[in-house]
């Protein structure tokens, strides 16, 4: 496989991690490992939970500034006495690999972007992938975070596809999903979505990873039901999950690509 670093080509990748969150570790330490496959050079910085906000806003200006770095990732949740917001519009926008920040969120909203957010755009790539079309089609998105539901339910509208984006207060969740031929699930709940819930022959994407105990990870959508119905359904872990890596890493690539 192609190495970018054996092809001469030095490109950073900072990754932030505050406290000691679990999942947040494992997740850091996966995207670590792929920029190790390809050839970035990653360089973390593990902070202590009782880091203040204008120490890790510092960081983020000398990072700014540091040429080796080429893209900065501030892995999320933070410690509550942290504001997410307020770190995250310190990050230089050509450097956003995540594409959370505002200037890049708006990009995303006009459809003339740099930089897309690498769950949505994970899925996008496994539908095209599998030769799915959406333009036409009825997608229905469950949840409505800036980091999954939001540019979700973007990306699937600017494919030409009739989105409705529902969440924890829809009335009747089941009506909206049983319609949807392409679904697309991200809240963080088991069994959120369960066989009853699905058209015959939709598309299923789980975007949820829940721990339900020490060595079980499961998705939001109940897998061993919905695939009786699904044309295709994604597994959870081994489904979106590699995806948003794949897509960080391509962010990353373009962001010294820019620079
Ligand atoms: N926490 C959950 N998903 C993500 C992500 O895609 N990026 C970052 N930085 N934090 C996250």
């Amino acid at each position: 496989m192609a190495n970018l670093k054996k092809e001469g080509k030095e490109i950073g990748l900072a990754v932030i991690i505050v406290g000691d969150n679990p999942a947040s570790r494992v997740y850091v330490n996966n995207k670590k490992k792929a920029c190790e496959y390809i050839g970035i050079n990653s360089y973390e910085y593990a902070l202590k939970e009782d880091t203040t906000e204008n120490e890790l806003i510092d960081l983020i200006k000398t990072l700014n500034n540091d040429k080796k770095i080429n893209g900065i990732l501030v892995q999320l949740p933070l410690p509550k006495h942290i504001n997410e917001e307020a770190v995250i519009n310190t990050i230089d926008v050509k450097k956003d690999v995540d594409a959370f920040h505002p200037v890049n969120v708006g990009k995303i909203m006009i459809g003339n972007y740099d930089f897309l957010p690498c769950t949505p755009a994970g899925v996008m790539e496994l539908i095209a992938e599998s030769g799915i079309e959406i333009q036409g089609k009825d997608c229905v998105v469950v949840g409505r975070s800036n980091i999954v539901g939001k540019p979700q339910a973007m990306l699937l509208m600017q494919q030409n596809g009739t989105v409705t984006i529902c969440h924890s207060k829809t009335k009747n969740l089941a009506e909206y999903t049983k319609k949807a031929d392409i679904l697309v699930v991200a809240v963080g709940k088991p069994n959120a979505i369960t066989g009853d819930m699905v058209k015959d022959g939709a598309v299923v994407i789980d975007v949820g990873i829940n721990r339900i105990a020490e060595k079980t990870l499961v998705g939001d959508v109940n897998f061993e039901e919905c695939e009786k119905k699904a044309s295709a359904i994604t597994p959870v872990p081994g489904g979106v999950g590699p995806m948003t890596i794949a897509m960080l890493m391509k962010n990353t690539v373009k962001a010294a690509l820019i620079q």
